[in-house]
């Protein structure tokens, strides 16, 4: 993770409202909040709080925790900055337990090693009341996977507001710790004459999970898998994971 999350944070914030539909995103975690009576929200990757003031307007009792500065900078314009923290999930500590965690963007596939995964689930089962919800959003390796060429390019154009964008990506896989690929981005934006100049590169590795593989993490860390639910999004497809605290960590 280079810059899309430090010297490029105002852009993924201004590039992510048109690539993620947040209303949809809200709705979507909503319904599954209300449907199990969560008042307390610990939003992990909380990004520049797209979601966090959606859940806030709506009266949850919000808390965002997010690896960098520069994005929880951009939330607490949308939210005061009182809801955020800057950490890491894989060794957070929280003094305040919630009634649910979400973990949304697919934040999750920045944890490409098994020990991260593992420290994570830790963290949140010690931030989590006992038979507190667990919400996450995955990609799905398999269907990834299965037709993933050595290497896949794409581009985009996003205008928001006056801003024009352009991204130049290309995915290699990169298999070393799991279902990962290497994400290499170019971001330009338009000038005043027209034409796009380069304002950064992002190199990330990211990690794609089977549904087995998450479900013997969850279970190794206290977690119960209630169900898996395809999720669509923007380019991946997505398992959305429903988990509940059945034990203390160990
Ligand atoms: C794809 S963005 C999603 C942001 C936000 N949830 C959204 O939907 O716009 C991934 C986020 O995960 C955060 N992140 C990555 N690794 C993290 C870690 N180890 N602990 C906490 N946050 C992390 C990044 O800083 C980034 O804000």
């Amino acid at each position: 993770m280079s810059q899309l999350y430090t010297n490029l944070a105002k852009v993924y914030h201004e590039i992510y409202q048109k690539l993620f539909d947040y209303d949809q995103e809200f709705k979507f975690y909503d319904k599954h909040l209300k449907e199990n009576d969560v008042r307390s929200v610990l939003e992990i990757g909380c990004g520049t709080g797209n979601l966090a003031k959606r859940l806030i307007n709506a009266k949850f009792d919000y808390f965002g925790v997010d690896l960098f500065q520069e994005m929880l900078d951009i939330a607490a314009t949308n939210a005061h900055k009182e809801y955020f923290l800057q950490a890491d999930v894989r060794s957070m500590k929280l003094d305040k337990t919630f009634d649910c965690v979400i973990i949304t963007g697919r934040s999750i596939s920045y944890l490409t090693e098994n020990k991260g995964i593992i420290e994570a689930l830790k963290c949140i089962n010690n931030s989590l009341k006992m038979n507190g919800l667990l919400l996450f959003d995955a990609i799905d390796a398999e269907k990834m996977f299965l037709d993933f060429k050595e290497i896949r390019t794409d581009k985009l154009e996003v205008e928001f507001g006056q801003n024009k964008y352009k991204r130049v990506s290309k995915s290699k896989k990169n298999l070393s710790s799991g279902w990962t690929w290497d994400w290499e981005s170019i971001y330009y934006q338009m000038n005043d004459y027209g034409i796009y100049e380069k304002i950064g590169e992002d190199f990330s590795t990211l990690r794609a999970f089977i549904k087995d593989e998450l479900t013997l993490f969850l279970r190794m860390c206290g977690f119960e898998l209630i169900s898996i639910l395809p999720k669509k999004s923007y380019a991946w497809e997505d398992n959305f994971y429903i988990v509940r605290k059945v034990a203390y960590d160990f």
